[in-house]
């Protein structure tokens, strides 16, 4: 029997009761059987959850772009891998060729491995939407490097802090990027972080939108010159199961961005696996997700997942209203998806349009709609559902986590029956619990606590780049042995999750990972501001939007409110990036503080949603008699 794909629920519950009797050998079979390895592996798994130490795989040799690419060669040379949707749906769609796909990424490879780039060594990736990107970070995990791609609406100081967080080598970067009728200047973003990074000693550029751009002597050059003198093919490098393939940066509740580092070939088992089941992939499907490849999503599900299975998968430059929004319709028509992979902000966006923008469009070539990054509420569920799916293509709500790699808890499209706003069951290998305060395991159904996944699974994050111990704290300490995700959740009558959100101090903007902290770092620097504190609290579109509590220094006192809060959004943009600006601001004498000095935000939070009805315990506050004005002057 293969374990690769669940096709009933029955089949489900075998494949799940088998993963957690025998993890070792479900995961194994998988491995073995799905992949091209240079040397298998002389152990399945080790662990220690204490000490937040897990390896998969040990000693196995592989590639996994030789799994994305090359070992399709032979049967799918001809098929498309990429379909290439502009910005401007004037300019022509591209579809790339595993063939041409693989000439792409050898010539890339070959660059880099001429630019002296070598095995581990750091390539920071900050480009548009375009082939390139993919190119980019194929080609670094072709050659061993390891790829951070640094979303390209991040700031130069947020880019900055990254580069020098992972001591990258390399930039490669476009002169522009196009997003909808905005053209933005990426190489400038660049030129003004690399003041003040010391390690990277190249960039490299794309041309894109013919932006005028300074190129620095010695360190820029254009990128299409080397690769026209480059060789289409490459030999690609032999990488151990557990050498790192990836950084991808967090937001923390605390101080600063977190590299989560992921590995080769326990990341590489977990997105094939996941991409195949949950999106019930056939060959010949054309699969979408319109994630940003900056985000873990786009790593796994635009890139490893669908080409790890010999798919063809749609990158798309562009956003959901531009020129019009019927956009994202438009393209499912045009390229015929059968899969579509979402963010619940852009369904609500879209939805508060007129449904006909929708109807204008053939989607029957849909087979399966999901849905990712926070909790999809049930209005947009319901608008998914029917315009979208037309009550015949499944939703998938696939609840993960850029640490998890991968997907963990989501319905198997045509096998387990969905429910709106639940993420439903944990795919076989997964091992979700539910913690109480006491930090036990709460047993049985219709329960709600902190998720923890109890087993480690192929795709979970290693470690935090250069920082173990904090990878430690963050996740493994809070209920020692267990992987705390910083989610609550319920778990219903039949055992179904829904995810409730965040338990910690980040907040879900837009689908984006934002940490209070950071943004009260930034704010903080302002001139004019002593204090401030950063709470979300429900918005229609977004999810959720913020809300800052700001105490002004005394010579902020007698300044103009608007603009103040302007600059301070202002310097929240060019700090972290335009993402994390609040949507209301409102300035305070004090805020609510325990005796230890900590800030009690649980009653900010309330405060900010509009909910006077009870504040719950307040005798360790030091200042109650604040908690009246701040309620009395919301915004
Ligand atoms: O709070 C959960 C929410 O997004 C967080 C992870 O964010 P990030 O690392 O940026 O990865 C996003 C894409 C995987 C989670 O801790 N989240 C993600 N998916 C869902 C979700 N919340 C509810 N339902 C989901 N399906």
């Amino acid at each position: 029997m293969s374990y690769y794909q669940v096709k009933s629920l029955e089949q489900y519950f075998k494949h799940y009761n088998k993963s957690i009797r025998e993890p070792r050998k479900f995961w194994d079979k998988i491995a073995d059987e799905n992949f091209t390895w240079y040397q298998k592996w002389d152990k399945v798994v080790e662990f220690d959850m204490q000490e937040a130490d897990v390896k998969w795989f040990l000693n196995a040799k592989v590639n996994i772009v030789k799994n994305c690419i090359d070992r399709h060669l032979a049967k799918r040379g001809e098929k498309t891998a990429i379909i290439f949707e502009p910005n401007d749906p004037k300019e022509e769609a591209l579809h790339i060729t595993y063939n041409e796909l693989y000439d792409r990424v050898a010539k890339m490879a070959n660059v880099l491995r001429d630019q002296g780039i070598k095995k581990g060594d750091r390539v920071c990736i900050y480009l548009p939407m375009i082939p390139e990107l993919a190119i980019a970070v194929l080609a670094c995990a072709r050659i061993g490097a390891i790829h951070s791609v640094v979303f390209a609406g991040f700031s130069a100081s947020a880019v900055a802090a990254r580069i020098m967080d992972s001591q990258c080598k390399m930039v490669i970067t476009s002169d522009g990027g196009f997003r909808g009728n905005k053209t933005i200047d990426l190489k400038c973003i660049v030129d003004e972080a690399l003041e003040k990074c010391l390690s990277v000693k190249q960039v490299l550029v794309v041309k894109r939108t013919g932006t005028q751009v300074n190129m620095k002597e010695g360190r820029d050059q254009w990128l299409q010159p080397l690769l026209d003198d480059a060789v289409a093919n490459n030999v690609a490098e032999i990488m151990d199961a557990e050498d790192p393939l990836f950084i991808l940066y967090t937001s923390g509740s605390t101080g600063k961005p977190k590299g989560m580092l992921h590995t080769t070939a326990g990341y590489m088992v977990h997105t094939a696996y996941t991409f195949k089941n949950i999106f019930a992939y056939e060959e010949n499907d054309i699969f979408w997700c319109t994630a940003d490849i900056g985000w873990i999503t786009g790593h796994s599900y635009i890139l490893y997942g669908p080409l790890l299975n010999g798919a063809t998968t749609v990158i798309f430059e562009g956003v959901p209203s531009y020129p019009d929004f019927g956009r994202f319709w438009e393209v499912i028509d045009k390229h015929k998806v059968t899969q579509f992979y979402t963010a619940p902000t852009a369904i609500r966006s879209l939805a508060k349009e007129n449904w006909e923008w929708v109807d204008k469009n053939d989607l029957s070539s849909l087979k399966v709609i999901g849905s990712v990054g926070e909790p999809i509420n049930e209005e947009a569920w319901h608008w998914y559902n029917d315009h979208v799916g037309k009550k015949r293509a499944p939703i998938v709500d696939t609840w993960w986590q850029t640490e998890t790699g991968g997907i963990m808890i989501s319905p198997i499209p045509f096998v387990t029956p969905t429910k709106p706003t639940y993420a439903t069951l944990p795919l076989p290998g997964i091992q979700p619990v539910l913690m109480d305060e006491k930090r036990n395991e709460i047993e049985g159904n219709q329960v709600v606590g902190s998720l923890c996944i109890k087993f480690p699974w192929p795709g979970m994050a290693r470690t935090i780049w250069g920082d173990h111990q904090r990878f430690k704290e963050t996740y493994f300490s809070t209920f020692p042995g267990k992987y705390f995700t910083g989610d609550g959740a319920l778990r219903d009558e039949v055992g179904y999750y829904r995810i409730t959100g965040r338990v910690d101090d980040v907040v879900i903007v837009s689908g984006h990972n934002l940490g209070t902290a950071p943004i009260e770092d930034a704010i903080n620097e302002h001139p004019a501001v002593a204090e401030s504190a950063i709470v979300g609290y429900p918005h229609d579109i977004k999810g959720n939007a913020l809300y800052g509590f700001i105490i002004l220094k005394e010579t902020g006192e007698g300044r103009d409110r608007d603009n103040l809060s302007r600059e301070i959004n202002e310097h929240i943009s060019s700090h972290i990036g335009p993402i994390a600006k609040l949507d209301k601001i409102q300035f305070v004498s004090g805020l609510p503080k325990t005796r230890s000095g900590k800030i009690m935000r649980r009653i900010l939070r309330k405060i900010a949603e509009g909910d006077f009805s009870n504040f719950g315990d307040t005798s360790t506050l030091l200042n109650p008699e604040i908690i009246d004005e701040i309620k009395d002057e919301r915004v």
